[in-house]
């Protein structure tokens, strides 16, 4: 992105933008490879876009890795994608603390490979107080679960009545804004459970690339089509 039309622009920019990282296996099958290259090459893209991100002033990035649905796919692609997530969180630990990055997590993690919660209930505690950039990672995530795990700790608090602020401390994105901004690649036109709630007011954008080749260039385009919304929630 131009140096000169960021500065001119970034103000206006979305806070937050949520990716629904779609077409890994699609990706892959097209260069005659397995789905789990497809998701080793996904990975690339979620760090070279959160890397990205971050460089041009966006404060939040949430991704979603894995949803309550992705069970139902074959048992070695799930160890795949739960070993590069792994993988993925060692190799970058040191530099959230190093940059001040909130890698923080949405979804229930306790149904994950013991090594993988560990990695992640670690990370949680270890970057929590940064404040720079803050990532979230969506991993055996579904809203509906999470809309309904809320309210049954509402009604185990006692509580009779909630309000859209009381009601919101009890979803798991507590303190992160709203998404501004959804995007799904690969050209699918479906929210697929993600951020139900949050996403209410969001602007939402499917390119047609697959994730795997979401890079750079596909997030300056995004944020040409997002800048050129009219958000008017509700008003005329
Ligand atoms: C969808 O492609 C992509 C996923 C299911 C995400 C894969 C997630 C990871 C590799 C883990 C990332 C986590 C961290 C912590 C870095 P698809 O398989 O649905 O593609 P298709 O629609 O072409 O079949």
């Amino acid at each position: 992105m131009n140096a000169k039309w960021l500065e001119k622009n970034k103000e206006r920019f979305p806070k937050h933008i949520g990716f629904i990282m779609d077409g890994n296996g699609r990706w892959a099958k097209l260069r005659g490879k397995l789905r789990t290259y497809g998701h080793k090459i996904g990975v690339d893209s979620l760090v070279d876009i959160s890397k990205y991100a971050r460089k041009l002033g966006i404060k939040y990035v949430t991704f979603y890795a894995f949803s309550t649905e992705n069970w139902k796919r074959p048992k070695d692609e799930i160890d795949e994608i739960f070993r590069l997530a792994k993988k993925c969180i060692d190799d970058n630990k040191d530099d959230f603390n190093k940059n001040n990055i909130r890698l923080n997590f949405v979804g229930d993690i306790d149904k994950l490979p013991n090594d993988l919660k560990i990695a992640i209930k670690n990370c949680i505690k270890d970057t929590k107080n940064n404040d720079g950039f803050v990532i979230t990672i969506a991993i055996n995530y579904g809203a509906r679960a999470e809309i309904i795990s809320a309210i049954n700790k509402i009604i185990k608090a006692g509580i009779k009545s909630v309000d859209e602020k009381t009601f919101e401390k009890y979803l798991q994105t507590a303190g992160i804004p709203d998404p501004d901004f959804v995007i799904r690649t690969s050209g699918e036109y479906r929210l697929s459970n993600f951020l139900l709630y949050q996403s209410a007011y969001s602007e939402l954008y499917f390119p047609k690339k697959y994730w795997p080749d979401f890079r750079e260039k596909a997030l300056d385009k995004a944020i040409k089509v997002y800048l050129k919304r009219n958000r008017r929630y509700g008003n005329v």
